[in-house]
């Protein structure tokens, strides 16, 4: 066999390009669970020295073992970022114990709005996924900056907190993780939505299995689900599963999978909400947001859904986009 002599292709047929923005924690999270199911080749942009690089190439050298011919970059512009299909932004600071995501509302915006302007010009086409927080105003913000069609930025919240919601549904009920599906609606704060009547095992609704006060009390869990790890790190958020939440929403799109999850998706009209990204089913995949699923909601979840959009709203506010 001849190696490196081959006839070039007529078709060259490239592995999807992904962006990630910010290589700390979550970025570099995504990075790896990217590369590990082999999604596409991997651009890791951050503004410290040596950070993205070293670790594009740590991950790199990871690839014989895991057995993943991904590449990855590290870089601190952003013009080996151009023509990428899907750009993740993580940038940004991350909660202490006693703060609020909302507390990171001025720093974090002026860094993704930055971001933004940088990626937009290079990958026209992409797809933006936002996580930096308070992610329902990030994305708003993001979308506005970029001047994209509303299904190709698309927020991630839901997806993280639905799986916290089925880990410990999963762990009451001594049952596998994969029997369990859950949905947590709503702005991703303190006034999250998760729906119990959503919420089964193996089909069967949790509202079948579970009195009313120990799902009150799972439902609570979920809501301080980020605080409750913040508290033991103390010095950052948590990461795995927010970076395995993204990746399966990259996974999602540039699949083409269909899949449904709970994403944080521009809502004009759907569930009463107006001109604002807030947290619902929707179908992913490669156009981004391919639809908003509008379940039928009691009136007291639409209350509680009203709730949080409306505190989304007060925060997008003081952004004065
Ligand atoms: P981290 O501090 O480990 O990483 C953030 C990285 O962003 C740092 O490496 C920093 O140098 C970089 N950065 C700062 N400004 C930048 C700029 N202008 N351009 C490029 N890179 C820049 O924080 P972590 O844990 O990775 O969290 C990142 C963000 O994601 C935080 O805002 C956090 O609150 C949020 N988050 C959101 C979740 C969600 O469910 N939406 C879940 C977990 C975290
Ligand atoms: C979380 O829920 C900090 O938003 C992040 O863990």
């Amino acid at each position: 066999m001849q190696v490196g002599k081959a006839e070039p292709l007529s078709v060259v047929n490239r592995r999807p390009k992904i962006t990630v923005v910010g290589a700390g924690n979550v970025g570099a999270t995504v990075a790896q669970y990217a590369v590990e199911k082999e999604l596409g080749d991997v651009v890791l942009v951050d503004v410290i020295e040596g950070v993205p690089q070293g670790k594009a190439l740590d991950l790199l050298q990871a690839g014989p073992i895991h057995g993943y011919d991904s590449t990855l970059t590290g870089s601190n512009g952003y013009e080996e970022t151009a023509d990428s299909d899907i750009v993740i932004i993580t940038a940004g600071l991350a909660r202490k114990p006693g703060m609020t995501r909302d507390d990171l509302l001025f720093k974090n915006a002026e860094i993704v709005g930055a971001v933004v302007e940088q990626v937009v010009p290079r990958s026209r086409n992409a797809i933006l996924v936002l996580v930096t927080n308070p992610l329902d105003a990030m994305v708003q913000l993001a979308w506005k900056k970029s001047g994209f069609a509303a299904e190709r930025v698309i927020g991630m919240a839901g997806v993280l907190d639905s799986s916290r919601f089925r880990t410990f549904i999963a762990r009451e009920l001594g049952v596998s993780v994969e029997n369990v599906t859950a949905f947590v609606l709503g702005g991703h704060g303190d006034t999250m939505v998760p729906l119990p009547r959503y919420s089964t095992v193996a089909g069967i609704p949790i509202t079948d299995l579970l009195p009313p006060e120990r799902i009150e009390a799972l439902v609570k869990r979920t809501r301080e689900g980020g605080a409750e790890i913040v508290n033991f790190l103390k010095t950052g958020s948590a990461y795995y599963a927010p970076a395995a939440s993204v990746v399966e929403m990259v996974e999602a799109i540039l699949k083409d999978k269909k899949k449904i999850l709970p994403c944080a998706a521009y809502l004009n009209g759907p569930y009463g909400v107006r001109g604002l990204y807030v947290g619902v089913p929707v179908k992913l995949g490669r156009c981004g947001v391919e639809q908003i699923i509008e379940i039928k909601l009691t009136s007291e979840e639409q209350t509680a859904f009203q709730q949080s959009a409306a505190a989304v709203r007060e925060l997008v506010d003081k952004l004065k986009l």
